[in-house]
């Protein structure tokens, strides 16, 4: 006898996109719907979270429709409602939280508790077409060490099962991603400022500036992107940060700071992930969250992966960035544990 697919609604609106997604058995994608709100706060420079919550709560229950229709599903044929509960903005969290709540209630289903950033690692798992073959995709052998780069998060994590993690690194100030955004700041390229430094470091000579690096004590596997963002800064402005500013310069020149920074970055990343591989049982590197997008930072941990002889998963592009299929994906291996949610469950901003 065949069995039926497991079918599990995620919900996402820990910052600034609001997904709905239907996944089946973990991993075939039946539908993944993502509003992004960057036009809400891109005059901003930045999340506004009063903002971004009340957008949530205009949209979310729309995008569950669509996500719902997309897949050709029902909320009684679901087993299970998951959502995204923890790190995140908790105005923002609430909204998806108590609408999780509300629908599991009423379609009687298990609710899922889903950690965001441990999420982020499960998007290597996710297949957006039905496997040509019958077979899905390979799933990396555990356990590995994942990192996990995103706006609001630079951190390691020694991967047992994707429902056994333990988090081995995180940054001491900034997160990569809001290194990238405030140096494209400084740049004035624009909100968010990741895919717009990619891009301009193509024009650029990523050896022309030797921006320092932060790698912290020897052996350390946490991370530090205040130091080369303050770099970025004096070497744009000057000296106070304030004597002049980008439009001083020519756009090789913004082109060249853009790469150099880039290399920096993708230099720390690939130390902190040498350093892990190096200390706990790995075999294989895993790479998520919306940084993981970057194509230099790409290439750099394909080649680490070829030194080491391990190999790399990196997401597919959909789902680098927020999205909630992810959070549908991690929720399968939670619900075959048993570790279902009850309505008491809490946000939480950070973990
Ligand atoms: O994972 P994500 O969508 O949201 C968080 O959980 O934070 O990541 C958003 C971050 C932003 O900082 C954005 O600038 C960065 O990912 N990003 C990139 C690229 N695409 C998105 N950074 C560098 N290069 C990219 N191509
Ligand atoms: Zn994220």
């Amino acid at each position: 006898m065949t069995r039926r697919p497991a079918l599990i609604l995620g919900i996402e609106t820990t910052c600034d996109e609001t997904a709905a997604a239907v996944v089946e058995d973990g991993r075939l994608v039946r539908s993944s719907v993502v509003r992004t709100q960057i036009d809400l706060h891109q005059k901003f420079g930045g999340v506004v979270p009063e903002i971004a919550s009340r957008a949530h709560l205009e949209c979310l229950d729309a995008i569950i429709a669509e996500a719902l229709e997309r897949a050709g599903v029902k909320g009684p044929d679901l087993d299970a409602v998951a959502v995204a509960h923890a790190p995140g903005l908790i105005g923002c969290l609430l909204v998806g939280l108590s609408t999780a709540k509300a629908l599991a209630f009423a379609w009687n289903k298990p609710l899922i508790g889903v950690n965001h950033v441990q999420a982020h690692l499960y998007s290597v798992m996710l297949d957006d077409a039905p496997p040509h073959d019958g077979a899905p995709s390979p799933a990396p052998a555990l356990p590995a060490v994942g990192l996990v780069i995103s706006g609001g998060h630079s951190s390691l994590y020694h991967v047992r099962a994707f429902d056994d993690l333990k988090r081995i690194g995180s940054t001491h100030d900034d997160a990569v991603g809001e290194a990238f955004d405030k140096v494209a700041a400084i740049l004035q390229l624009g909100y968010p400022g990741g895919p717009l430094i990619d891009a301009l470091a193509k024009q650029g000579d990523e050896n022309a500036i030797r921006f320092p690096l932060s790698l912290l004590e020897k052996g350390s596997l946490d991370f530090s992107f205040s130091g080369i963002k303050t770099s970025v800064l004096y070497h744009v402005n000057g000296k106070q940060g304030r004597e002049r500013d980008a439009t001083s310069l020519s756009i090789r020149q913004k082109a060249d700071v853009g790469a150099s920074f880039q290399r920096a970055a993708a230099e720390m990343l690939i130390e902190k992930l040498r350093r892990a591989a190096g200390q706990y049982e790995t075999h294989s590197l895993i790479i998520g969250g919306g940084v993981s997008a970057n194509s230099a930072i790409r290439g750099r941990v394909m080649e680490l992966g070829r030194e080491l002889g391990l190999p790399v998963f990196i997401p597919p592009m959909p789902f680098c960035t927020d999205n909630a299929a992810m959070i549908a994906g991690l929720a399968y291996p939670l619900l075959l544990a048993g570790k279902v949610a009850d309505l008491s469950l809490d946000a939480v901003a950070t973990v």
